[in-house]
């Protein structure tokens, strides 16, 4: 059975202080479980001391972006090499926010992955389709390729550690979540995509998490569906009740 993923994205959200006191509540609450890993992708500069006062405990972090070089004249960026450093185990890859504001092509997203891989990182790769593709049926196409390109150049071993968030861009922020149904059809062609790239053993080992609105009250229809293995949360992984009842029903149903 795949482990479960549950992370939070926090996006551009907390003060350190705020930061720190989330952790503090949260960390020595979460179940110690085979079933579940938790995750929490803060801003970048809370990343050292978030990992130091995490130790031990099952809470992980993340990174939300990084740079594909190791080093550079690259103003305001952050590193592969730099995350690898302060023992960051995942990075956020290809979120839509990233694609849509700061140009983040589907080669750049590529370069990142084989990046990440290289120095150890385990990344979330994102995709999804906005509303005009999915109302225009091109839905599974728009993954499919964003699949194809992220996963350039990556080897079966390294896909089957990859994690891959279904995020469609209609369902972010605005409270509207797809069905179970339909996250479940489209992780479900993600998977078989994934099997044409490399083979089945690799397919049924990819974890494809659900995201787009997802909280405490939806987040068990989701995680009930066969290709859904977690979800990648926005609003709803600020507060550390609601984050915490996400990582219970991930980690007991
Ligand atoms: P919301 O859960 O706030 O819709 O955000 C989803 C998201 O973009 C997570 O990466």
């Amino acid at each position: 059975m795949r482990k479960r993923i549950i992370a939070g994205n926090w996006k551009m959200y907390k003060t350190m202080d705020e930061a720190k006191n989330f952790v503090e509540e949260v960390k020595d609450r979460l179940p110690e479980s085979d079933r579940v890993d938790a995750v929490i992708c803060p801003p970048s500069l809370y990343l050292s001391a978030l990992v130091e006062s995490t130790e031990g405990t099952p809470l992980k972090m993340g990174a939300q972006t990084m740079h594909d070089v190791d080093e550079g004249a690259f103003t305001g960026e952050i590193s592969p090499k730099m995350l690898a450093e302060l023992n960051v185990p995942f990075v956020i890859l290809g979120h839509s926010e990233r694609r849509q504001y700061f140009n983040e092509t589907d080669e750049a997203v590529n370069r990142k992955v084989v990046a990440a891989f290289s120095k150890g990182l385990t990344p979330i790769i994102c995709v999804g389709e906005s509303l005009d593709e999915r109302e225009a049926g091109k839905t599974v196409e728009t993954v499919a390729v964003q699949v194809q390109k992220a996963f350039e150049g990556i080897n079966a071993e390294q896909a089957k550690d990859a994690i891959i968030a279904y995020e469609p861009i209609w369902a972010i922020g605005t409270g509207k979540t797809a069905t179970a149904q339909d996250a479940n059809d489209v992780c479900g062609e993600i998977r078989a995509e994934i099997g044409k790239l490399y083979d089945d053993e690799t397919a049924s080992a990819i974890r494809i998490q659900y995201g787009g609105s997802v909280k405490p009250g939806n987040i068990g229809e989701l995680l009930s569906m066969e290709h859904v293995d977690g979800a990648l949360v926005g609003g709803a992984s600020l507060e550390p009740a609601s984050f915490l009842e996400m990582i219970g029903v991930a980690a007991n149903d």
